[in-house]
């Protein structure tokens, strides 16, 4: 229910993108179309189209010469007589085996799912269009699974599953990100704003520690916990070398988990904090049981606490109940320098244009390496991944870049971007509409039958 926007369902719809988009233009039609009439304006519309979508199908078949099929308005092979079939929904009873992960950025014209200025839980800094990012195409773009397709994201639906229940987001500010992308996705969907709010009367605005967001008709919460490292970090134990400032307890759990281990669902998420220039640089060391390990790696010890985060999850996380997913590593996009040597990304209004940026680095790959080491425990196997990193790795087109300042203060210099951080709508919707499916797909397996997608 409730979506503002009517749409046919999801799993015919990538094949019939470019026919809605016909059939849009004829109801502005104001003549009763005659055939000829009709056939020679869809003649203009196409010449006219192509003229506007030229930059797209540049990119289009650019993209496509280096072996990727990213098909937007012009993919030729999104018309069902060039297919022939349709996929199979990801909901569907017979549908196991299929990727979500696998797939292409589509170009839709029915999105984005919500409008910043419409959305009242949300930072400024995500905020690119009203911090004056000139470009919307970004906002355009839908994932799509090549084996099977999504259901479209319906924030009723999910709200009716998640009555009486806790959704918790525990990460950093890239889980915020997709916390406030959630929170603005279901939010769409309750005409009356007052029924939604922060159970400590908190200001969403930049706040350290926890907020929790309450959908009073639900009697629902989705809630973010700020743990950037995901373990505890202290003052360092007594005799500890002088240098030491901080220290990582990699044995042990961040300090508010007694709050959110009984969540119903609950989404991990970390990596952007484990950096030199973010730990050891900054005086932060990693201690284990009563000992500073100066010379534990960064690597090393994020591993160790990624080992400790699926430990307790075994021992503490009642996975009957609660849900555990994963999101994996969300790529950044600076190039010309890093992210504290003025590397930018402010002029990518397309996705995947240039090369892709490195491949998944160490601190990337963490979490696919453990969980597929650990994958003989039950409970690895009841956890999913949220595989973000290589459908996100094509929008280097989806960053906040200098757009990140309220629109008082105006644009950022070129010199301070933000490719780390997505505009909103944007990349985390996409995130976050995968999550939805998984967890109607978990949710339907529970209660022992698969809906057929209407
Ligand atoms: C994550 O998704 C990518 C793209 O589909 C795939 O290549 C990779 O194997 C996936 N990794 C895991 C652990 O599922
Ligand atoms: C945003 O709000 C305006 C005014 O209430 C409404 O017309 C518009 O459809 C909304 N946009 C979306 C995407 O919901
Ligand atoms: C509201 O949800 C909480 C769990 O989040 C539950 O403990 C409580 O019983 C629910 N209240 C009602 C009235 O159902
Ligand atoms: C909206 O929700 C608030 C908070 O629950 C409530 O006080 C108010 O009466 C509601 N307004 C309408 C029009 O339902
Ligand atoms: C740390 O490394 C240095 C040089 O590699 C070595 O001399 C020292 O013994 C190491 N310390 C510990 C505690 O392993
Ligand atoms: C785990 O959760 C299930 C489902 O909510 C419940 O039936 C069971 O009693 C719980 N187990 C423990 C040990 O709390
Ligand atoms: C996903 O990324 C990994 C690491 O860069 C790469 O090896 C793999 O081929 C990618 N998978 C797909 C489907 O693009
Ligand atoms: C999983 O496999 C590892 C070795 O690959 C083994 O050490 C461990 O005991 C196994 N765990 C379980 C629960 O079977
Ligand atoms: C699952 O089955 C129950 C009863 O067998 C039914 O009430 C419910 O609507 C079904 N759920 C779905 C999602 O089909």
């Amino acid at each position: 229910m409730a979506n503002s926007k009517s749409t046919p369902p999801q799993d015919t719809e990538d094949t019939k993108t470019q026919f809605e988009f016909w059939k849009k233009f004829k109801r502005f039609n104001p003549l009763e179309p005659s055939l000829a009439i009709l056939g020679f304006f869809l003649v203009s519309l196409l010449f006219i189209s192509c003229f506007s979508y030229l930059d797209y199908h540049t990119v289009i078949s650019g993209i496509r010469s280096r072996g990727f099929a990213l098909l937007g308005l012009h993919g030729s092979s999104s018309l069902p007589s060039s297919t022939g079939n349709v996929r199979p929904g990801f909901l569907d009873e017979g549908c196991v085996a299929c990727d979500v992960f696998d797939g292409n950025w589509v170009w839709d014209e029915s999105y984005p799912l919500y409008e910043s200025q419409n959305c009242s839980f949300m930072d400024g800094g995500f905020r690119c269009s009203e911090n004056g990012r000139p470009d919307s195409i970004f906002t355009k773009w839908r994932w799509q699974p090549k084996d099977c397709s999504l259901p479209r994201f319906d924030a009723g639906k999910m709200l009716e599953k998640l009555r009486n229940r806790r959704l918790v987001f525990v990460g950093d500010s890239i889980g915020r990100n997709q916390w406030e992308s959630l929170l603005c996705m279901l939010s769409s969907a309750i005409p009356n704003k007052t029924s939604i709010y922060e159970v400590n009367g908190n200001p969403i605005t930049k706040h350290s520690g926890f907020l929790v967001f309450k959908f009073e008709d639900f009697n629902c919460t989705v809630e973010y916990y700020r743990a950037p490292f995901l373990v505890f970090q202290g003052r360092p134990p007594a005799g500890a070398p002088a240098k030491v400032k901080y220290a990582l307890k990699v044995d042990q759990l961040e300090g508010t988990y007694t709050k959110w281990r009984d969540a119903d669902v609950l989404i991990f998420n970390a990596g952007h904090w484990w950096s030199y220039a973010k730990t050891l640089r900054e005086g932060c060391y990693f201690q284990e049981g009563e000992e500073v390990k100066m010379n534990m790696t960064v690597e090393t010890a994020y591993r160790r606490s990624i080992e400790t985060v699926i430990d307790w999850i075994g021992s503490e996380v009642n996975m009957s109940k609660t849900y555990v997913v994963f999101r994996t590593y969300a790529p950044v996009h600076f190039s010309g320098g890093d992210w504290n040597t003025g590397g930018g990304c402010h002029l990518e209004t397309l996705p995947g244009l240039t090369s892709l940026p490195d491949s998944c680095t160490s601190v990337c790959k963490t979490i696919f390496d453990i969980v597929s080491e650990r994958s003989n425990e039950s409970h690895v196997r009841k956890l999913d991944l949220l595989n973000v990193t290589n459908m996100s790795r094509w929008r280097k087109d989806g960053h906040a870049s200098i757009y990140y300042l309220g629109p008082e203060t105006g644009p950022a210099s070129v010199k301070h971007q933000d490719c780390s951080h997505w505009c909103l709508p944007g990349v985390p919707d996409a995130w976050n509409e995968l999550l939805y499916a998984l967890f109607l797909k978990r949710e339907s397996i529970l209660t022992g039958n698969s809906t057929k997608s209407s």
